[in-house]
């Protein structure tokens, strides 16, 4: 017995949909047969049929196209793009590479899960090419098994700072690989201890192995990286990336990295963050540091994604000048242009940090010369740490819908990180993953449709978010219409209803300092972190106008104008860029004191209605699944309580205005 889930690939009998008559024989081409991607994708096309319908196709193997390298740039689009059509006695899948049959395979499977009929479905021929180069997961783990903002168990990568490979860590890469994940970096970003000798020979050895494995996905891999690994492992006393002694370090270093890791697709870097040393230390730019570690990268093809996220995190609170939110923009705008050709910055979607609503980073849209990659969270840090359901890819659906409006017609955040705006070779999304060792990978059952739902996003983002909830129900839990029915309607409102009774209009942040799970009003507000609320008796909000911070004005018009004024700004966020009254009438013809408590007690509402949601469906969903989601539920319902009676305590209490509709506030 295997001690984690199968999930979406643990193929169960399916009712055949029409005429399967056609699932008989497969042609493929675009990859040999001796590609190990296509051996891979053969025997999961071959074991998925034979277990969902009892199929066992025969596989005829058309023309090579030659299997060039994997590589990281815009050319995987065309590398992995496939089609799916019919012909008289089979199936085609044409594509120009393993990857891209891989993909197909996994498209005619997902077909069949869904019990969806063949035929239909690609009768008139299904052509699929990714919408973004890389489609990345980040795993938080660090080598003693911890996962920093884990909530599914341990790390399975690591135990006690030794590398794990075994029959689960192939399983983890075909999961991946099933929803079109290309690359994964296998180390938290914060580099530190055993983590920084990834790059010696300790690891070398388990990297090539599970590089490889990876690499027989479509999967590449990454490492996170210790800027300071010059000093920390490599004996020198300086990591200026202008030093001479510095740079003739790397250069030996990365030689042996791409000789030992010939898979290794390069590194992530955490720098000037969070006390995580960095270029700043020297004196120099984000520029200095990522171009330099990214020239001697080239040579071995691979690329340095530096992340934007860089802010003071020892703010005085009484400072209302400094602005965490312009950070990002203030550290990496300067040097717009000045990023070497195999630089990536990846950026957080908001310019704080995955709350549950902020505006997206004024970095995307603002960047016009530079390689970009977004940066999601699915880790649910701030949105209930996989006990609280809430499935993020509506969010993720408006974050890349969002126009930025910076300059032509491809302006969302979509169409930039695309590459397809500025015609950047490399570009792509990552997400903060939400994985452990926990039988269920990741939690809450419930959960498991964020990473579902990233990797599918992540390959077509015009997929909307109905489409993927229903298609994770489908492969995951059941195909019966009125259970998918039920467990949509849990699903779908479900950002929405953490959002209502955790933090109003924008602002952010009431969480219980450090381990962000539970409500504390004031948790942040007298700290470091550049955090904070400013509601006094009289309002509550940040002023982030031309007449406060300024941030507003990062934006390109309209976006700046409609942010800079109260009275154009979206409600949702409204507090994030003014600090209002609360008597302030919103849009919605309510004042802000009026939607906190309305919102408040609405979410709770809808948290319990939810509950009983998913207590109807026992019997009608395995037991492991039901009982552990609904074990959550439990655990949610104290959680939307707590949050919904201190919210609306606090600000009846400071406000001393009492709720129009007279309901209980302690
Ligand atoms: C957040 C998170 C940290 C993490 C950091 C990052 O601040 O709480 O645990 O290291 O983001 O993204 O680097």
């Amino acid at each position: 017995m295997k001690n984690y889930a199968d999930l979406w690939t643990g193929y169960k009998a399916r009712k055949s949909a029409g005429d399967i008559a056609v699932l008989k024989k497969f042609y493929l081409s675009g990859g040999a047969e001796s590609d190990k991607i296509v051996i891979n994708a053969v025997k999961e096309l071959k074991d998925g049929l034979k277990a969902m319908l009892g199929i066992d196709p025969e596989v005829v193997y058309g023309q090579a196209a030659g299997c060039a390298p994997v590589a990281n740039g815009k050319d995987i689009q065309d590398r992995e793009e496939y089609t799916v059509s019919l012909c008289d006695d089979g199936v085609r899948i044409d594509a120009k590479s393993g990857s891209g049959i891989l993909y197909g395979v996994f498209d005619v499977l997902r077909t069949v899960s869904c019990e969806k009929d063949v035929k239909a479905v690609y009768a008139s021929g299904k052509k699929v090419r990714p919408s973004n180069p890389l489609r990345m997961l980040n795993h938080w783990d660090n080598m003693d098994g911890s996962i920093e903002r884990g909530y599914s168990g341990e790390s399975f990568f690591y135990v006690d700072n030794e590398i794990v490979i075994d029959d689960r860590t192939r399983d983890y890469a075909r999961l991946i690989a099933s929803v079109g994940i290309n690359a994964v970096v296998i180390n938290n970003v914060n580099v530190k201890q055993a983590a920084s000798y990834m790059i010696t020979d300790r690891y070398f050895d388990k990297l090539a192995e599970l590089g490889e494995i990876f690499a027989g996905y479509g999967i590449r891999l990454f490492l996170s990286l210790n800027y300071a690994s010059t000093i920390e492992i490599g004996g020198l006393d300086s990591a200026d990336p202008l030093d001479e002694n510095v740079i003739a370090w790397w250069k030996t270093k990365m030689a042996e990295v791409f000789d030992r890791i010939p898979t290794l697709g390069g590194f992530l870097v955490k720098a000037d963050s969070e006390g995580r040393p960095g270029p700043f230390t020297y004196g120099r730019t984000q520029a200095d540091g990522a171009n330099m570690l990214a020239d001697i990268a080239k040579e071995y093809g691979a690329i340095i994604i530096w992340r934007c996220f860089v802010y003071n995190c020892r703010q005085d609170w009484r400072d209302r000048k400094t602005d965490r939110a312009r950070a990002g923009y203030d550290n990496f705008m300067p040097m717009d242009g000045d990023y070497h050709d195999n630089v990536i910055l990846q950026i957080k979607n908001g310019p704080m940090d995955f709350q549950i609503r902020e505006p997206i980073s004024p970095l995307l849209g603002g960047l016009k010369k530079t390689n970009q990659m977004l940066e999601v969270q699915i880790a649910q840090e701030y949105t209930g740490h996989q006990i609280d359901v809430c499935y993020l890819i509506p969010e993720f659906k408006e974050i890349l819908g969002f126009r930025t409006y910076c300059g032509g017609d491809k302006d969302t955040v979509a169409d930039i990180i695309s590459g397809d705006t500025f015609g950047s070779r490399y570009s792509g999304i990552a997400a903060v993953t939400n994985t452990g060792n926990d039988f269920n990978w990741t939690g809450n059952y419930l959960a498991g449709a964020n990473l579902f739902g990233f990797g599918r996003l992540a390959f077509d983002t015009e997929l909307s978010s109905e489409e993927i909830a229903e298609e994770f129900v489908r492969m995951t839990i059941s195909t019966d219409d009125a259970v998918v029915k039920e467990i949509l309607d849990i699903l779908l409102p479900s950002r929405e209803i953490y959002e209502r009774y955790t933090s109003p209009l924008g602002i952010g942040w009431m969480v219980t300092p450090a381990t962000h799970y539970g409500c504390s009003v004031d948790g942040y507000e007298y700290d470091r972190w550049g955090t904070y609320h400013r509601a006094d008796h009289l309002g509550i909000g940040v002023d982030r106008t031309d007449k406060g911070t300024g941030y507003a004005l990062l934006y390109n018009e309209p976006n700046a104008s409609t942010y800079n004024d109260p009275e154009k700004c979206p409600d949702e966020l409204v507090l994030f860029f003014h600090h209002l009254p609360y008597t302030h009438k919103l849009h919605s013809g309510k004042t802000v004191i009026q939607h906190i408590y309305d919102t408040h007690f609405e979410g709770y509402a809808e948290a319990q209605q939810l509950a009983e949601k998913w207590n109807a469906l026992k019997g009608k969903v395995d037991e492991d699944i039901f009982e552990n989601v609904s074990e959550r539920f439990t655990r949610q319902l104290s959680n939307a309580r707590e949050w919904c009676d201190q919210v609306n305590s606090y600000f009846f209490r400071k406000s001393g205005i009492p709720d129009e509709k007279g309901r209980q506030i302690w």
